[in-house]
């Protein structure tokens, strides 16, 4: 089989969890500390060997491909003034990878989104990266998937337990099978009522599929909440090829809904030496008022 050589990265949603904030800017491009959520994703797929990213973005998204690109005059200013640890900063987005660009021009759902790209793809296995989760792995998240499937030859999908009064958030896996980290799957719904799930075993927006996922996503019907699911063509695609689950090992940031945002700001600045201190002594402050 193959090696798993490309990556989608779906940007094209409107994030109104972060109105107004997303009314003239990217969700993908908020930043947690000094970097957009959508660089740790790229950086996460290249470490995972990815060779090729495409990005499926939709109107207002413009700031997602200036960042991966050139900015000649900053970075003129910024080597006149000698300031080279910022020009770094600023040129790494753009040496990281090749980066392509399609638009999904309706927005009709993740599994739509994933179908724009299938041009780009082709017949080959490949990866598929959404950007409301970043994770911080010793094996890079997507790395570990792509293990798996160098191991199962099939599609591998990525899931983290929730407690159970979020299950309604997620697509859920009803598995059959378990062999230390890895799982057979009997079903894949998405987004179940509360009471209803099988498991609060979560997709947590990594997958691997073989080609044939487009076969499904070519005649996808709407499903939960009025959009294309790919959880659905998933649970097709399961049907004709096993397509297992993986419970990664790592630690998962939701950055896609504000309180995991801050949340997430707060440990990753923890971590940068310069703010450490200050914001401990901060926070202190904070928890003295009351
Ligand atoms: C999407 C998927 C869902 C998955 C989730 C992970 O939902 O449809 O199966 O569990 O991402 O973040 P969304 O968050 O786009 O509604």
């Amino acid at each position: 089989m193959q090696r798993v050589r490309k990556a989608i990265i779906p940007a094209a949603g409107l994030g109104t969890r972060f109105l107004p904030a997303t009314k003239a800017m990217p969700k993908e491009m908020l930043p947690i500390v000094d970097k957009p959520t959508i660089q740790y994703i790229v950086e996460e797929a290249i470490e995972s060997g990815i060779e090729d990213i495409i990005i499926v973005t939709g109107k207002g998204k413009r700031a997602i491909e200036d960042h991966f690109d050139n900015a000649y005059e900053l970075e003129q200013t910024l080597l006149n003034k000698e300031k080279f640890d910022l020009l770094y900063k600023v040129q790494e987005p753009t040496k990281m990878v090749d980066i392509h660009y399609i638009r999904q021009k309706e927005p009709k759902g993740l599994g739509h989104a994933v179908w724009c790209a299938r041009n780009f793809i082709g017949n080959e296995p490949f990866a598929v990266l959404l950007g409301d989760d970043i994770v911080k792995a010793e094996t890079p998240c997507l790395k570990q998937l792509i293990n798996e499937n160098n191991r199962t030859h099939s599609s591998v999908i990525g899931v983290k337990r929730v407690p159970d009064n979020e299950t309604n958030r997620y697509g859920i896996i009803d598995p059959i099978d378990q062999n230390g980290r890895s799982y057979q799957v009997r079903n894949f719904v998405e987004k179940p009522e509360l009471g209803t799930a099988p498991s609060n075993l979560a997709i947590i927006g990594r997958y691997i599929f073989t080609p044939e996922i487009f076969m499904f996503l070519d005649k996808q019907e709407v499903g939960a909440g009025g959009e294309i699911q790919l959880t659905d063509a998933i649970q097709k695609l399961n049907q004709i090829q096993r397509v297992f689950a993986y419970e990664f090992e790592g630690k998962r940031y939701d950055v896609g809904e504000k309180l995991g945002f801050i949340e997430t700001t707060i440990e990753f600045a923890l971590e940068k030496e310069e703010l450490r201190d200050d914001l401990l002594k901060f926070m202190a402050g904070k928890l003295d008022l009351n």
